[in-house]
């Protein structure tokens, strides 16, 4: 176990539940509607505002097998493709067969979702899916879910509240420490769960909200979580970007017809795949990467074939498009200048199909935890399918797990190792993003590798904050991963082994035994 933080747990002040949740986006924030439903006394800890997440700036929307032309088995078989060979089987089916009640569910609390003018459900289309099966609203999905989710929890919500440290003791969980306005806080719990999402925000250019910087998986590393295929990490296409200041350009626009030009005004992507547009994000990042080098310019996604199918694209896509017109590109006249950035983070906390980790009483749940349904390479709009089918199973488990932990529970003296720094320096999470970006991005290589796990370890050796460290350690597990898997498979590239090997057609695993060999 290692701390970043210097506390006596019995000197803070403390406060017990029956649950423990860390973060409020849609995989938290199920997770404790499921548990209050259930009865559990849960408190929910988010560490800025509640409704700051990933979940609120999703876009395209929500996969699900609903439309008649579709099926569970069509869903599972698209998420295993794309999946680039790494899907767990079982886990793909339990999101395929339960994602359609979760949904349903869903739209029972009240998320609403376009409808058709009989008021039947509209589904859109995006990269690797083989029928239009992605429930959505305009281009703002990820807010109507939020908004849905925040009105069904009426359990105590604590904002501003950073998880920093777990309390550990002999394998097993039993809360976490928090910094509140400011102050350390022990909250006690014989389950806790982290959902804190992913880590696309440790990379300079990304499409993540600032909180997404990996602190719940970098955390449960530190004491004694094993995490899961750390090395992939998904980039985005399509993303508009001001200098570092990115957002996303969802893949939906290219669902409803938007094409890729390159600066000649020539379609491209059919050089690269079947598919065109609509091939697996990796296959069409690393398209738009080697089109601009041939050309030496940009590269644009062209919306108008879009509007000359007679859908407008300012009601279509209303965020997207006042966001390119604030910045004087009009979609309808200019195609847009695109840049693939990083935007989802695919490794995570290992669990079983109820979120269980490998430490008794903790769970992990959303894209802090790694189920494997992804595999190397996620299908576009499961992630969100993802949170709500696993944080309902997550629940489930606590409460299995609950009804016996809770037995032996009590405040417990923990004593965890820190990391004491071995040098003065102070670096920003800012120098952690660059080297992210730089050199364990979207085209990896062993020299680059090499170079960014010296720094990283440099970092984590350092007098940095805490956030600045925190990052570091997952940046450094990341570069280590990405280093071990001497193969380019889904969205991991390596240029030093370009092609898959089978005999790395496996799932990787980093552990703090990994991490105590490199610090
Ligand atoms: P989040 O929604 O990121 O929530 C994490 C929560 O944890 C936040 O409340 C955060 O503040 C909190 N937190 C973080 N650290 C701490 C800490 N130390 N202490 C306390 N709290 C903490 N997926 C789809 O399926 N369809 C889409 O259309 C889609 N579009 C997307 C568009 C964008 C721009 C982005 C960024 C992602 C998109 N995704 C989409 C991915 C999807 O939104 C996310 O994978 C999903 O929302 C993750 O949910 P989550 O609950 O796991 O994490
Ligand atoms: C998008 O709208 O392109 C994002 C969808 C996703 O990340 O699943």
């Amino acid at each position: 176990m290692w701390s970043l933080t210097d506390f006596d747990v019995l000197d803070l002040p403390s406060e017990s539940y029956d649950a423990i949740v860390v973060g409020s986006g849609a995989a938290g924030l199920l997770c404790g509607i499921t548990l209050e439903k259930i009865g559990l006394k849960v408190c929910l800890l988010t560490k800025e505002r509640a409704d700051e997440s990933s979940t609120k700036l999703a876009q395209g929307g929500i996969a699900v097998a609903l439309p008649k032309e579709d099926s569970p088995d069509l869903h599972f078989n698209d998420t295993l493709r794309a999946g680039a060979g790494l899907v767990k089987t079982k886990m793909a089916r339990i999101l395929t067969e339960e994602g359609v009640k979760r949904v349903i569910d869903l739209i029972q609390m009240g998320a609403e979702f376009e409808t058709d003018e009989r008021g039947l459900l509209k589904f859109t289309k995006e990269a690797a899916h083989s029928v239009a099966r992605i429930v959505y609203n305009k281009d703002r999905t990820g807010e109507e879910v939020e908004k849905a989710l925040l009105k069904n929890y009426h359990g105590k919500l604590i904002e501003n509240a950073k998880a920093k440290e777990l309390l550990i003791k002999d394998n097993r969980c039993y809360g976490v420490i928090a910094e509140v306005n400011g102050e350390l806080r022990a909250f006690y719990a014989p389950v806790t769960a982290i959902a804190t999402g992913g880590a696309a925000g440790l990379y300079l250019k990304n499409t993540n909200p600032p909180t997404s910087t990996g602190d719940g998986i970098s955390m449960a590393l530190r004491y004694g979580a094993v995490l899961q295929d750390l090395e992939f990490v998904q980039f985005h296409p399509t993303a508009f970007c001001d200098g570092d200041d990115c957002f996303l350009i969802s893949e939906a626009v290219r669902g409803e017809g938007a094409i890729i030009i390159d600066k000649h005004g020539r379609r491209f992507m059919g050089d690269y795949h079947h598919l065109w547009e609509l091939a697996p994000r990796d296959v069409v990042t690393r398209a738009i990467e080697t089109q601009k080098k041939i050309t030496g310019g940009e590269v644009y996604l062209d919306f108008r074939p879009i509007e000359k199918k007679g859908i407008d694209v300012y009601r279509r896509f209303p965020t997207i498009t006042k966001k390119l017109l604030e910045k004087g590109i009009d979609p309808k006249k200019d195609p847009v200048p695109i840049t693939p950035v990083a935007h989802y983070y695919i490794g995570g906390i290992k669990v079983d199909s109820f979120g269980r980790t490998n430490l008794a009483g903790l769970f992990a749940v959303g894209e802090a935890s790694c189920t494997g349904v992804h595999g190397a390479n996620r299908l576009a709009s499961n992630s969100l399918l993802e949170c709500l089918v696993f944080a309902n199973r997550t629940a489930y488990g606590m409460y299995r797990d609950w009804r016996y932990l809770r037995l032996s529970h009590g405040e417990v003296r923990i004593r965890a190792k820190s990391i004491p720094p071995s040098n003065n320096t102070s670096f920003s999470l800012d120098y952690v993003k660059e080297v992210m970006w730089e050199k364990v991005g979207i085209v990896r290589s062993a020299k680059r590798l090499t170079s960014a796990i010296e720094r990283l370890t440099e970092v984590v050796r350092s007098n940095s904050p805490w956030e600045v460290r925190s990052a570091a350690i997952l940046g450094l597990a990341i570069a280590t991963s990405a280093m071990r898997r001497e193969e380019s498979r889904g969205g991991h590239y390596r240029e030093d082994f370009p092609y898959e090997r089978e005999e790395m057609r496996k799932h990787s695993e980093f552990s703090i035994k990994d991490l105590e060999r490199l610090i």
